[in-house]
């Protein structure tokens, strides 16, 4: 029999590729999504790109009773929880809408799991859990650093939660995904990254700037200690991404997971500049991206890409997609949204 798989927050970027690469591995997958910072766009390209009408239910994670239903009308033994705010910005202004939000929903999301008798959970993390690190590329076991936002503290929190409860309770399992900087779209560009309102993110201000929706990209800072004065990150594909929640989903369901609780990085093992990745984009699309260098952004960090070792050797997973293939589909996204030739 086919096994189900609740996608929390399916209707947002990284939730809709994952729900493609899930389908194609066989699962079947509802989707549930309070549609507060996504429309029904990307559900209606994953069902375009697999043929498959995926059932998605309107409903709010953090409405336990609403919630509840879903659990009693669908028969999934996995979760993939991406239902999250994750402005950092924001949650700095207003921390107590991220501590509500991320924390109920992800403790209503546990709880119900208990209490329905399901097994298998990964949560969404990020590499924004190691801060600035003190050895580069981070490992898992590199220790985290106090979060400098809320969401950063949401995220650490939801860890240490699932940490404890796979710890405690017989037949939860859970994975922490720590992803560092997903980018790009699917190859077909019915599903990408679309940003309400102005693009915190570097890849689709790039984006949105080549296509003239933005006038200038400020590139913040170049005076930093790297090679080009610019910050590094590690850029991951989205679909990529997507495919390390299916090779993680998997492990739980055929009992491959060495402890209840596990933590792996998504990332590519490289540090690109915002300049690399900024002239890259020019060179394969062949279009120019009018910016300036601006003023460091406060609270980047310098500099952080992920030691990939654990996920290569333990989940058989890497990154395939190279840098300029996914850039290319970042753009290609973008033209399809713009309705650009
Ligand atoms: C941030 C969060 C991360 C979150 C991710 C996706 C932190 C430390 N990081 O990553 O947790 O998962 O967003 O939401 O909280 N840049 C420019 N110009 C721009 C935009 C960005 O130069 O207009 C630069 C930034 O200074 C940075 C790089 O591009 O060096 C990447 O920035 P961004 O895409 O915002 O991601 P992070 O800050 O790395």
């Amino acid at each position: 029999m086919k096994q189900m798989v609740l996608v929390s927050g399916g209707a947002g970027y990284i939730g809709c590729h994952t729900t493609v690469e899930l389908i194609a591995a066989g699962y079947d997958v509802v989707i549930a999504d309070n549609l507060s910072n996504a429309d029904m766009s990307g559900v209606e390209g994953v069902r375009q790109i697999t043929g498959v009408d995926v059932p998605f239910v309107e409903v709010d994670c953090c409405d336990k009773q609403a919630f509840a239903r879903l659990f009693e009308q669908y028969n999934f033994d996995s979760v993939i929880h991406f239902a999250a705010y994750k402005a950092v910005g924001e949650s700095v202004v207003d921390p107590m809408k991220y501590y509500r939000n991320n924390l109920t929903s992800f403790m209503n999301v546990v709880e119900l799991m208990r209490e329905y008798g399901r097994h298998n959970i990964v949560f969404s993390s990020s590499a924004t859990v190691y801060g600035e690190a003190d050895e580069l590329p981070v490992t898992e076991l590199t220790p985290r650093k106090p979060a400098t936002s809320s969401y950063g503290n949401t995220k650490q929190i939801c860890e240490d939660i699932l940490r404890d409860v796979a710890t405690a309770y017989e037949g939860l399992r859970g994975i922490s995904l720590r992803y560092f900087n997903p980018i790009g779209a699917h190859p077909s560009a019915l599903i990408g990254e679309l940003p309400r309102g102005v693009p915190q993110n570097l890849v689709p201000f790039i984006t949105q700037t080549a296509a003239g929706v933005r006038e200038c990209l400020s590139v913040f800072g170049d005076d930093y200690p790297t090679p080009d004065g610019s910050c590094l990150r590690d850029y991951i594909d989205v679909v990529d991404l997507a495919k390390a929640h299916v090779v993680a989903i998997t492990r739980m369901v055929e009992g491959k997971n060495k402890q209840p609780y596990e933590v792996f990085n998504v990332g590519t093992g490289n540090g690109v500049s915002v300049l690399e990745l900024l002239h890259g984009f020019e060179r394969v699309n062949g279009v120019k991206v009018n910016h300036k260098i601006a003023p460091r952004r406060a609270g980047d960090v310098v500099a952080i890409w992920a030691d990939t070792k654990l996920a290569n050797e333990e989940l058989g997973w890497r990154s395939e997609r190279t840098l300029d293939e996914t850039l290319r589909s970042a753009w290609e996204w973008e033209k399809h949204v713009r309705g650009i030739k």
